[in-house]
């Protein structure tokens, strides 16, 4: 197991906001004792004292690390944030203190697909509507507009991560699968892809949009887009709510010229539970509205507690910064009987003769180096065969190179 500058039993964790219990079994299974999961999210002086003698912290998305509580928090090398968005930290003071930030992009892609998966049953078979009936008293059996899904299209907007999990669950329940995206992707399974999202648009019975939120997707389906659907298609926007113009969206439904839809997300979404929430969308038959819980499942919680947890022992261990969002991506392989020293510093001239000055005054091998700058801070990673004793002051003289913002070593 990976020795560190700081012992691992002195390597204090913070995980606030109650990160799921994974994240902690992830660094306990590492040799990391000193774990502390906090249930709420603190603010103000509260906070600050939390973090004082933290060296890792995890947060999810109500904790906000600004630019003097990271400041505050001396010891702190790496930050976790156990959840998707990132914005909560001021990433470039993190950065420039020579600390980086993980997240956990992809660990909710399946609770995603899984919904959309269900949805589209759900409209196909207008649930949404004839449970909206049946619990107010009236049993209407009409089977009218109730269809399966087996062999009709479904067109799938953005073929990443969720959209290409919902393409092999749809195939699975005989669907034929189109999908649209702006860079060539493998198509899974029998899907095949469109040359158009025009084209998507006119053969789908169902579409779904799992794009990112662009200046190239911010209303990308308008009511030009929705007039070129079929005539009873139904759509899913679990993506991004400014995707959608929803009062176009409200119309189509209204019309009759679309089925149903789903919606997930919205252009403008409450910040609390306790704020209202209203949208042109509600009121309307055989719509599905829920209040972006896509990626909320129990088992996404524990697979971000662990997804996250592996980058900060990563990171701690090894010193491989990848996954990183604000920080250059150094992947490293495992150090065998070597010392490895990580150096963090300004991005200016001269640092990396300097730090190999410091090894090579003391005849030292550097068995290996891989440096990776950005325009404000660059990252070098020396592996360091042969005999490294105690007391050689290594450490100091890094320490003091001109525009040096950290250093650690691993042995
Ligand atoms: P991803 O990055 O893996 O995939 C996005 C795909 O969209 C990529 O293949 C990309 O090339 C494509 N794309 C980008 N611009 C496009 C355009 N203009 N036209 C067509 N394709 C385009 O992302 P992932 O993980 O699949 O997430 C997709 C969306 O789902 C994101 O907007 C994300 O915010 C959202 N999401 C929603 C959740 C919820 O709770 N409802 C939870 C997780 C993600």
């Amino acid at each position: 197991m990976a020795r560190l500058s700081v012992p691992k039993d002195r390597i204090r964790i913070v995980l606030l906001e109650g990160v799921h219990a994974s994240a902690r079994d992830v660094f306990l299974a590492h040799g990391y004792e000193n774990v502390e999961l906090v249930s709420g999210a603190l603010d103000g002086a509260a906070l600050q004292a939390r973090l004082a003698d933290a060296h890792i912290v995890g947060i999810r998305s109500r904790t906000k690390l600004t630019a003097p509580l990271i400041a505050a928090a001396e010891r702190v090398f790496c930050i976790g944030c156990f959840c998707i968005g990132t914005n909560q930290v001021d990433l470039q003071a993190a950065k420039l203190r020579g600390i980086p930030v993980f997240n956990a992009p992809y660990s909710n892609t399946r609770s995603v697909a899984e919904l959309v998966i269900g949805e589209i049953i759900m409209l196909a078979r207008r649930v949404p509507e004839k449970s909206a009936q049946a619990a107010t008293g009236h049993w209407r059996k009409d089977v009218s507009g109730a269809r399966e899904i087996r062999g009709k299209t479904l067109g799938i907007v953005g073929y990443g991560h969720i959209g290409s999990q919902v393409s092999v669950l749809a195939e699975g329940l005989g669907m034929h699968v189109r999908y649209f995206d702006i860079v060539d992707k493998l198509a899974l399974g029998n899907a095949q892809p469109c040359p158009s999202l025009d084209a998507l648009l006119a053969e789908s019975d169902v579409v779904t949009l799992h794009v990112p939120a662009t200046p190239a997707t911010r209303g990308m389906i308008g009511a030009r887009a929705l007039a070129r659907m079929k005539q009873g298609a139904v759509l899913i926007n679990a993506a991004r709510g400014d995707v959608v113009d929803v009062e176009a969206l409200a119309e189509a439904l209204r019309s009759g010229h679309l089925a149903g839809a789903a919606v997930d997300v919205f252009p403008s979404e409450p910040a609390r539970e306790d704020e209202p929430f209203s949208s042109p969308l509600q009121g309307i038959a055989n719509v599905i509205l829920t209040p972006h819980i896509g990626g909320s499942t129990e088992e996404a919680q524990a697979s971000i507690g662990r997804e996250v947890a592996e980058k900060l022992v990563r990171y701690s261990d090894n010193g491989s910064t990848v996954g990183a969002v604000n920080f250059v991506e150094v992947s490293l392989p495992v150090q065998a009987g070597m010392t490895r020293f990580l150096h963090i510093h300004r991005n200016v001239p001269g640092v990396l003769a300097a730090v190999n000055r410091v090894f090579s005054g003391r005849a030292l091998n550097i068995a290996g180096q891989y440096l990776r700058t950005d325009a404000d801070v660059g990252y070098v990673v020396s592996d360091i065969g042969g005999d490294l004793v105690e007391g050689m002051g290594v450490r100091r003289d890094l320490e003091a190179i001109e525009g040096t913002i950290r250093v650690r070593f691993l042995y």
